[in-house]
C-alpha cells in the first residue's frame, strides 16, 4: 500500500497511525488510542468532536469510526470500536505498535459555535456515547466557553457500561452533573435504574433557550429523548444528534450514504432535530 503523510493531494489515501494502547471496555467492545508514525501530522491533525474517520487494515478493508477523543488533546486519537465484521476483526487481532492505516476526519461534527454560551446536555445511550465523548472532553478541557454541563448516560446493564471508571471519576468534579442509569441492576449498582428518560426528572430547572442537547444512542432512543427535549421547550436546531448509515468513501463521491440530496457522510453526522423533520428517513 502507498502511504503518503499528508492528505491533500489524493483525499483517499490513508495516512499511516501505529496502535499506542488498547484496551477491552466490555466484552466485545475496546478502546484504541492511535498516534499518526509522521509526528508532525500527529500533532497538527485537527477535527470537530463529532467528525469520524476512517480505518483502513490493508488486505481486510476499511470502515468509518467515530472520533472519541477531543481535539483539545492533540496527539492521540481515541476510538471505541465494537467487534461486527471482518475490519474490526481484524483491529482485534492486532497488537500494541502495529499499523494501522487512517484518512479523515470527515463530516461536520457538532455546531460548536451554537453552543459556546450555553448551557449544554449531553444524553447518551450504549455505544453512543463513543462520539459524544469527545464533545464531553472537549467541554471540560474548555470550560470557561460554556456554561452548565450535565451529562445522562444510560445502559441496559452496568456490566454494558463503557468509560465506566472514567465516568464515574468524573461524579467527583464540580463543573459537570453526571447522571446514570441502567435498564435492569445488579446489587452493586448504585446510581439510577429506568431508561435514559427517567434521568430528565432529576435536572435541574432548564432553560430552553440557553440550552444546547446533543444526542446519540440506538434508533429506539431519539424518539423518547426528542419528546423530553421538546417537553422542555428547547428549539428544535438546538437539539443536535448524531446518526449512523451506511459509508463507504466518506467524502460525498460513492452515493452510498445519499439520502434525496443529503449526503450524510458530508452534511452529517450530525444532524439537527429541525433537519429529520425535513428528512424523516434520517432517524
Ligand atoms: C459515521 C459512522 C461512525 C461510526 N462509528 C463507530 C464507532 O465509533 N465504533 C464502532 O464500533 N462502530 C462505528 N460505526 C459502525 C462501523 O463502521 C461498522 O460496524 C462497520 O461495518 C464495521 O466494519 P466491519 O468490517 O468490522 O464489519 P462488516 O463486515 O462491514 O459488517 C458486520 C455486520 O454489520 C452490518 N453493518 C455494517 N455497517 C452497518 C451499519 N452502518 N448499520 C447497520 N449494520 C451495519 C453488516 O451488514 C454486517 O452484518 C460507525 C459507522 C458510521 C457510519
Ligand atoms: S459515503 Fe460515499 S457519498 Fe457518502
Amino acid at each position: 500500500m502507498t502511504v503518503c503523510n499528508h492528505s491533500d493531494e489524493n483525499p483517499f489515501q490513508p495516512e499511516a497511525a501505529r496502535i499506542v494502547r488498547q484496551y477491552d471496555l466490555i466484552e466485545d467492545h475496546r478502546f484504541f488510542q492511535v498516534r499518526f508514525l509522521d509526528m508532525e501530522r500527529a500533532m497538527t491533525f485537527t477535527y470537530n468532536p463529532g467528525q469520524f474517520l476512517m480505518l483502513s487494515i490493508p488486505g481486510v478493508g476499511e470502515a468509518p469510526f467515530s472520533i472519541s477523543s477531543t481535539p483539545s488533546r492533540p496527539g492521540i486519537l481515541e476510538l471505541g470500536i465494537r467487534r461486527m465484521g471482518k475490519v474490526t476483526e481484524a483491529l482485534f487481532n492486532k497488537s500494541d505498535n502495529d499499523v494501522v492505516y487512517i484518512r479523515g476526519p470527515y463530516g461536520n461534527g457538532f455546531n460548536l459555535d451554537q453552543m459556546r454560551g450555553k448551557d449544554i446536555l449531553i444524553v447518551a445511550g450504549g455505544l453512543g456515547v463513543i462520539p459524544l465523548r469527545s464533545i464531553l472532553y472537549y467541554v471540560l478541557d474548555n470550560r470557561d466557553q460554556f456554561e452548565r454541563l450535565f451529562f445522562l448516560y444510560g445502559v441496559r446493564t452496568p456490566e454494558e457500561m463503557l468509560f465506566r471508571t472514567e465516568f464515574f471519576q468524573l461524579k467527583e468534579r464540580h463543573d459537570i452533573e453526571c447522571l446514570y442509569t441502567v435498564d435492569k441492576a445488579t446489587t452493586e449498582w448504585s446510581e439510577d435504574v429506568g431508561v435514559v428518560t427517567k434521568l430528565f426528572t432529576k435536572l435541574p430547572e432548564i432553560d430552553p433557550h440557553q440550552t444546547n442537547a446533543v444526542i446519540c444512542g440506538p434508533p429506539v432512543m431519539y424518539k423518547y429523548v426528542i419528546q423530553e427535549l421538546l417537553k422542555l421547550k428547547l428549539p428544535k436546531n438546538q437539539i443536535q444528534m448524531t446518526l449512523e448509515r451506511r459509508m463507504k468513501c466518506g467524502l460525498g463521491k460513492c452515493g452510498h450514504c445519499a439520502l434525496d440530496h443529503i449526503y450524510t457522510c458530508m452534511d452529517g453526522p450530525v444532524f439537527t432535530y429541525w433537519d429529520t423533520l425535513h428528512f424523516r428517513e434520517l432517524i
